[in-house]
């Protein structure tokens, strides 16, 4: 690992710390900071002259990070780095992938245009794949898709009694099933309907069965949080249990954190592809071993 080297984009120094422990790939050293008018500074402190360089940067709120990061790419590009893999656990602009309303800009398509040219690889964790199946629809470039259903199933088997395992709506099924059939549980799947940006509905499941069971409910982002506060208080309503809400990206906007806590489930679960207080399962080992490979 010695011709390689591992650099945290800002806020990411934490998983960027453990996967650099673990395969023994030596941290780099940036400066990335915004001048009083707002532009952006970046500097490398290191030769990475003939290395592979792995970026760690997830990208929840991207608008922010998109052009230092671009910035920093290219200064690897033109550094003469032989390799540069993104690690972006989370990848932003894949919700928008089609046209809901005439003239609607398809940005799933431009964001992966605008970043594939700055890099070699990317590695993420279960992308917003929905309407598309696959990376390579979107990405020109090798595209490694890693899944926390494994580890979320652990979590499930050894942390929660007699679980039942609920998915908001048919999306989630995929990901839902998964996790049930690892961890043993059973599953439901709701039906869901959103109204608008921070406006949804979700059908009162039958739950006659599983009034005893510990309800979990599984998505893979919490944004607005309004799936998960919708679907808790309809299993209110039904008088099951408090749920454990289970999140794969601590996206999080707002106050919806702690709108999610108000609504009172029993516990707020999430893997740590975003950094946020609830991050409770820990996915660093499943990069590591893409790593390895790569
Ligand atoms: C939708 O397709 C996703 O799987 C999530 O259900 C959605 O992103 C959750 O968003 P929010 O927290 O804003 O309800």
């Amino acid at each position: 690992m010695n011709n390689k080297l591992i650099i945290a984009f800002p806020g990411n120094e934490t998983l960027t710390n453990t996967i650099s422990r673990e395969l023994e790939i030596p941290g780099g050293e940036i400066d990335v900071r915004h001048f009083p008018d707002g532009e952006s500074y970046v500097r490398l402190v290191n030769d990475v002259n003939d290395k592979e360089v792995i970026v760690v940067a997830t990208l929840h709120y991207p608008n922010d990070k998109f052009l230092p990061l671009l910035f920093l790419l290219q200064l690897l590009r033109d550094s003469r780095a032989r390799k540069i893999t993104l690690v972006a656990p989370y990848l932003a602009y894949m919700r928008q992938d089609k046209q809901f309303k005439p003239g609607e800009a398809i940005t799933s398509n431009y964001f992966s245009k605008l970043i594939t040219p700055y890099i070699d690889h990317l590695i993420t964790v279960d992308p917003h794949l929905h309407r598309i199946h696959s990376m390579a629809e979107l990405y020109a470039i090798p595209a490694t898709v890693l899944h926390a259903a494994d580890l979320i199933s652990d979590y499930v088997r050894h942390s929660i009694v007699s679980p039942v395992l609920i998915g908001p709506d048919s999306e989630s099924e995929q990901w839902v099933s998964a996790v049930a059939f690892r961890a043993q549980a059973p599953y439901l799947v709701l039906e869901k309907h959103r109204h608008g940006e921070r406006s949804v509905d979700i059908s009162v499941p039958q739950v006659d069965r599983y009034r005893h069971h510990t309800p979990v409910l599984i998505d893979d982002i919490i944004s607005t949080a309004r799936t998960m506060i919708e679907t808790v208080e309809h299993l209110k309503i039904t008088g099951m249990r408090p749920p454990v809400c289970i999140g794969v990206h601590a996206v999080f906007s707002d106050q919806s954190f702690s709108d999610l806590v108000n609504a009172g489930p029993s516990k707020i679960v999430t893997c740590n592809t975003i950094p946020h207080p609830s991050n409770a399962i820990d996915l660093s080992s499943l990069i590591v071993e893409t790593l390895r490979k790569s």
